[in-house]
């Protein structure tokens, strides 16, 4: 009887250790579980580590413009990939928010963690600059004066506190990588890095003229950052020359997989696998596969519906919208245009041809 019981705890515990969240969740979710009622909001993230819950309890403002933050880097990475396969897609529901890619070292994996770290510090920064977090202020560093060929001028506008973005993003997001050492931490915690530091790229300087009417003989200056576009676009193309790593020998960091290539540096994104072809539905890879997804027929890039559809063919289907036409410019000062239904086709790639349940998994 007693092994009876103890052989039912057993399979108990077993199924429990099988489901637990934690693995495969991440502060990514806090996007998902939304930011207002912050206290519920810590304790309802799954994949929190100890020292992110504290600060997530310390933190309440610095928490929420995270969670809000969270929409606009994965809104930027989908505008990155728009035309791959693999789209930064996220998963409704699942507290891995990128399905299982979070446990991967791709390429796909380095530009995730690079844009979310980036989108942190973003956010923050921003915060800050509106007065939303009470534990910042302006950079108190930048001020002073100067000159150039236009004349002096004052620093001391507000300028972005991008360190004190900088330091809580570091803070928070590598708050997880820094418990384990293993190849994958020392891979998460570089892309983070390099996320970081894309954003402070894209400071810039802004003026305001003073002096007698807009002869801008005085200004005062301040840094501010840029459209978070920018920030994407640059880690778009550290993306492309991403660089293929291999563990050294004593565990300690990593090297060039291949010695012809260059090492990378600090920001450059590093990845350890391949990337899977991302054409069929794989849940353990990451992949969603590209049935249904909408393609380019007269491109010839990686949207075309040849690429895109993995070679399986596509659906054709055609659809009738309202669209503003033949506008006309009236003096003055309007743009009156007639409404017009427009015809188009638009092709959608085929799903695979069902060989069982092997693919599904
Ligand atoms: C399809 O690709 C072509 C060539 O790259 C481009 O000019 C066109 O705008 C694309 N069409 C759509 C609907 O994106």
């Amino acid at each position: 009887m007693n092994f009876l019981l103890l052989g039912i705890w057993f399979s108990v515990s077993l199924i429990l250790l099988w489901v637990t969240p934690e693995v495969t969740s991440s502060w990514w979710y806090m996007g998902v579980v939304g930011s207002s009622a912050s206290r519920v909001m810590c304790n309802n993230v799954p994949g929190l580590v100890s020292l992110q819950r504290q600060l997530c309890h310390r933190h309440p403002e610095v928490m929420q413009s995270i969670g809000l933050g969270v929409s606009e880097w994965t809104a930027e990475c989908q505008h990155q990939f728009r035309h791959h396969r693999w789209n930064c897609n996220t998963l409704e529901r699942d507290q891995s928010v990128f399905g299982k890619l979070i446990l991967r070292s791709s390429r796909e994996s380095a530009f995730v963690y690079a844009i979310s770290s980036a989108g942190v510090v973003f956010a923050i920064t921003r915060a800050c600059s509106q007065g939303e977090i009470r534990s910042c202020s302006c950079d108190p560093r930048r001020e002073g004066s100067a000159r150039d060929n236009k004349g002096s001028f004052d620093w001391g506008g507000c300028s972005d506190n991008i360190d004190y973005g900088i330091r809580f993003a570091r803070a928070f997001v590598d708050a997880k990588e820094q418990k384990g050492k293993d190849a994958r931490a020392l891979m998460n915690l570089h892309n983070n890095k390099a996320g970081r530091k894309a954003v402070k790229r894209f400071l810039k300087q802004e003026c305001k003229c003073h002096g007698v009417s807009g002869s801008c003989t005085l200004r005062t200056c301040w840094l501010a950052m840029t459209d978070f576009r920018k920030t994407g676009d640059y880690l778009w193309r550290k993306y492309n020359g991403a660089i293929q790593v291999v563990m050294n020998q004593d565990g300690t960091g990593f090297t060039v997989a291949n010695k012809r290539f260059k090492k990378p540096t600090k920001t450059d994104l590093v990845y350890f696998e391949n990337s899977p072809d991302y054409c069929m539905k794989d849940r353990l890879a990451g992949s969603l596969g590209t049935a249904g997804r909408v393609c380019n027929q007269t491109s010839r890039g990686m949207d075309s519906c040849e690429v895109m559809c993995c070679g399986r063919g596509y659906d054709t289907s055609r659809i009738t919208r309202l669209s503003k036409c033949e506008c006309k410019f009236h003096w003055c000062c309007a743009v009156r245009c007639k409404d017009c239904l427009e015809t188009m086709d638009v092709h959608t790639c085929k799903a695979p041809k069902t060989t069982g349940w092997t693919n599904q998994r």
